[in-house]
C-alpha cells in the first residue's frame, strides 16, 4: 500500500470509476451476487424501455422505492476520501456507474454520471417543451408515475436501461478523463460495457491502473495493480498513508 500511496501523492490527473460496491457499505444494494437487485427482481421487467412501455407504473414503483431507500443513506468513508481527493488533486475525475447520488451528497466534484441520476427525470416522448432533464428530489410521490411537467405525459428516470446508449456527450467527457497518470476502479463487477471498457482505455493510454474490490472479477487480470479488500477499508487507509509525512 505504502508505494501505491506515494504513487499517488505524487501524480497529479487521477481518475477514478466506481460502482455499486461504493456505495454497498452506506446500504445501497449492488446489483449482482447473492443480496444483489439483480437476483431478486428481472431486469427486463423493470430496467428496459420495453418494460416501461408495457407498465410504467411497475418500473415506477421499483424506482420509487429505490429512490426511498437511497434517500435514507449517507455516504461512507469511500465516498469520503474520493470527495477530498476531488478538491486535492489539480486534475480529478470521477466516473461513476452509480446513480444514487452519494458522491455529489460526499461533495465530490467533477462527477460523471455515466448511467445517468435516479434524482433526474426526463419526458419519455422527450417533449420539445421540456428541458432534456429535471430534478426532482420527491421522496413520496402523490401519484405514480410522475408527470413531464411541460406536455403532461410520462415521466421517466433519467438512467441508462439496459438497451440503451450512454449519451454521447457524457461518452465524450469519459473518453476524454481517462487521460491520466493513475485510474482507480472502485466496487464494479465489470460486466457492463461500455462503463468496463474505460479502464482498459485508460492503461493503453499510458495511465497506471488498479482495481478495489472484494472480489475478483473478469477484469482483474487486466490491471497493473488489484487490491483485493473493501473500498471504504482501502481507501481509508490510502488517504491516511497519503496524509502522513
Ligand atoms: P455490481 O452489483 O455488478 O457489482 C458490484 C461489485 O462491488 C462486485 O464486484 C462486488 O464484489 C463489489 N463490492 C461489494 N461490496 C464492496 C465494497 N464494500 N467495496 C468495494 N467493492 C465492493 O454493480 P456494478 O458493477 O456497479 O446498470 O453494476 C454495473 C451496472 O449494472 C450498474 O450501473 C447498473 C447495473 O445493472 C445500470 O443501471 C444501467
Amino acid at each position: 500500500m505504502l508505494p501505491l500511496a506515494d504513487r499517488l501523492r505524487k501524480a497529479s490527473r487521477v481518475t477514478v470509476i466506481t460502482g455499486a460496491g461504493v456505495s454497498a457499505a452506506s446500504g445501497v444494494p449492488t446489483f449482482r451476487g447473492v443480496d444483489g437487485l439483480w437476483s431478486n427482481f428481472r431486469v427486463e421487467e423493470l430496467a428496459t424501455a420495453e418494460a416501461f412501455e408495457r407498465d410504467p407504473r411497475l418500473v415506477w414503483e421499483w424506482y420509487a422505492w429505490r429512490r426511498r431507500l437511497i434517500a435514507e443513506c449517507e455516504p461512507n468513508r469511500a465516498h469520503e476520501v474520493l470527495a477530498a481527493w476531488s478538491r486535492r488533486y489539480p486534475k480529478f475525475s470521477l466516473i461513476t456507474q452509480n446513480v444514487d447520488g452519494l458522491h455529489e451528497r460526499a461533495g465530490t466534484t467533477n462527477v460523471v454520471r455515466f448511467h445517468g441520476s435516479l434524482w433526474d427525470l426526463s419526458c419519455w416522448q422527450r417533449c420539445a417543451a421540456s428541458p432534456v432533464r429535471w430534478r426532482d428530489d420527491t421522496v413520496l410521490f402523490p401519484a405514480l408515475p410522475p408527470r413531464c411537467p411541460h406536455c403532461g405525459g410520462l415521466a421517466r428516470p433519467d438512467v441508462v436501461w439496459f438497451g440503451e446508449a450512454i449519451d454521447p456527450g457524457v461518452l465524450e467527457e469519459s473518453l476524454a478523463a481517462i487521460d491520466c497518470d493513475v485510474c482507480l476502479v472502485v466496487g464494479t463487477s465489470a460486466v457492463v460495457y461500455p462503463a468496463a471498457g474505460l479502464a482498459d482505455e485508460a492503461r493503453r493510454r499510458g495511465a497506471f491502473t488498479i482495481e478495489i474490490n472484494p472480489e475478483p472479477t473478469e477484469a482483474t487480470p487486466r490491471f497493473d495493480l488489484a487490491i483485493p479488500g473493501k473500498a471504504e477499508v482501502v481507501l481509508d487507509e490510502l488517504e491516511s498513508l497519503m496524509m502522513r509525512r
